[in-house]
C-alpha cells in the first residue's frame, strides 16, 4: 500500500494513514482556555478516523491571539485543559499534534463571523500588536504595529519555547510552530512586511534569523524522539514568486539541518495583494518541488477533499501528509468517506467499533 491510507512514520511516531486535521482555529475560547466545544470537535475529528489531529493555533501569549476567542497556552492552566484534548485524540487512535503561534499584526482581530477586521482603537476588548516594522498589514486589518525591540524579541522566541514545553508535557506527540499565514513569523520573512535594519531584517539570512532562533530555542524544549514541524508560506503570489520560493527552499534546507522534521506548505498572506490561483490541490506541486529541493517530507492542504486527489498527492509523491481542513468540518468521518471511495478493505477501516460494526454492510445511496 502507498496511498492515502498507507502508514506514515516520522520519528518514534506512527500515523494510522495520511490523512490529517489541521489546525482550525475555534474562536471558541475565553481567555485562551478550552472548554467543552474544544473537547466534543477534537474527539469528534480524532474518532473520525484521521492520523493525526493538529490542535488549532495556540498563542504562546495573550497578545499573540488572532482574536479574542483564540485558544492559549501562555499559563499551567491552559495546558491542563489542552492534556485532555491530548488523552481524547489518542485514545481515539490518532496522534495529538498543536500548533503553537503568535498572530503579530495580524492579532486583535474580531472572530471571522463578527467582521475578521481589527477590533478598532478604544475598544477594551483589542490591544496593542507587535511586529518586526511598524507596517500595518492593510484593507480589514488596518493597525500599525509597534516595532519589535530586541527585548520583544528575546520574550517572543521564549514564549514559544516555553509554549513548547506545556505541549511536551500535555501530552502532545506533534509539534507545529505557526511560521505562516502572515503572523508573526512569516511577518520578519516577508520583505511586505519586514523593514529592519538591524541584523533581523534585510538580507535572507536577517529575514530568516526569528524563524531559525525561535526554532532552536524550541528544539531544547521537544524531546528529540517526536515529530517537529512547522507550517510555512513558501509562496506570496504577489508576483515575485519564484525568488520566495527559492528564499523559502533555503530557509527550509537551513531548518532541516536544524532540526526541523518536515514542513507543512502553505501560503504567506503577507499582503492584501496577492492573486492566489485557488483550485483543487493547486500547492501541491509547489509543496512537491519543496519536498524534493530541501529534501524534506511535506504536507499540504488547500482544496484536497476528494479521495482520489487526495490518494494521487500521496502516490505520486508529492505530499507524505495530506492536511483535509474544511472537508472534515463538514464530516468529520472523511476519513471512512475516502475509505470506501478508494475501495479500501476491511482494514482501512477507520471508525470505531460502535460504528464500524454497523456500517460494514450499509452503504450510503451518494
Ligand atoms: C475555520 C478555519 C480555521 C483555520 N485556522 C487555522 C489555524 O489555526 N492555523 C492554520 O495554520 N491554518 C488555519 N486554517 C487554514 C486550514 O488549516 C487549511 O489550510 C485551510 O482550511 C485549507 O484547507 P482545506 O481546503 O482542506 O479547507 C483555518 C481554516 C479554517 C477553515
Amino acid at each position: 500500500m502507498s496511498g492515502l491510507f498507507s502508514p506514515f512514520t516520522l520519528k518514534s511516531v506512527t500515523l494510522r494513514n495520511r490523512i490529517a486535521v489541521p489546525p482550525m482555529c475555534q474562536y471558541s475560547a475565553v481567555d485562551g482556555f478550552t472548554n467543552e466545544w474544544h473537547n466534543v470537535h477534537y474527539s469528534a475529528l480524532a474518532r473520525g478516523g484521521a492520523g493525526l489531529v493538529i490542535v488549532e493555533a495556540t498563542a504562546v501569549s495573550p497578545e499573540g491571539r488572532i482574536t479574542p476567542g483564540c485558544t492559549g497556552i501562555w499559563n499551567d492552566e491552559q495546558a491542563e485543559g489542552l492534556a485532555k484534548i491530548a488523552r481524547d485524540i489518542k485514545a481515539a487512535g490518532a496522534v495529538p499534534g498543536i500548533q503553537i503561534a503568535h498572530a503579530g499584526r495580524k492579532a486583535s482581530a474580531n472572530r471571522p463571523w463578527e467582521g475578521d477586521d481589527h477590533i478598532t482603537a478604544g475598544d477594551a476588548r483589542g490591544w496593542e500588536t507587535i511586529a518586526p516594522s511598524a507596517v500595518a498589514f492593510g484593507q480589514n486589518l488596518p493597525q500599525v504595529p509597534r516595532e519589535m525591540t530586541r527585548e520583544d524579541i528575546a520574550r517572543v522566541t521564549a514564549d514559544f519555547a516555553a509554549a513548547t514545553r506545556r505541549a511536551r508535557d500535555a501530552g502532545f506527540e506533534w509539534i507545529e510552530l505557526h511560521f505562516a499565514h502572515g503572523y508573526l513569523a512569516q511577518s520578519f520573512f516577508s520583505v511586505h512586511s519586514n523593514q529592519r535594519t538591524d541584523e533581523y531584517g534585510g538580507d535572507l539570512q536577517g529575514r530568516s534569523r526569528f524563524m531559525l532562533e525561535t526554532l532552536d530555542a524550541v528544539r531544547k524544549e521537544w524531546p528529540e524522539h517526536l515529530p517537529l514541524t512547522a507550517r510555512f508560506g513558501v509562496i506570496e503570489y504577489d508576483g515575485r514568486d519564484e525568488e520566495t520560493l527559492q528564499e523559502s527552499i533555503w530557509v527550509t534546507n537551513e531548518m532541516r539541518k536544524n532540526g526541523l522534521d518536515m514542513l507543512s506548505v502553505s501560503i504567506g498572506f503577507s499582503t492584501p495583494d496577492a492573486a492566489i490561483p485557488w483550485g483543487p490541490a493547486f500547492l501541491a506541486p509547489i509543496a512537491e518541488r519543496v519536498r524534493r529541493d530541501a529534501d524534506i517530507p511535506v504536507a499540504s492542504a488547500w482544496g484536497i477533499d476528494v479521495p482520489a486527489m487526495a490518494n494521487e498527492t500521496v502516490e505520486k509523491s508529492q505530499l507524505d501528509l495530506v492536511m483535509v481542513g474544511r472537508a472534515h468540518l463538514a464530516n468529520p468521518h472523511w476519513p471512512y468517506h475516502a475509505a470506501l471511495k478508494l475501495n479500501q478493505d476491511r482494514a482501512a477501516w477507520v471508525l470505531p467499533a460502535p460504528y464500524a460494526h454497523w456500517l460494514e454492510r450499509y452503504r450510503t445511496s451518494e
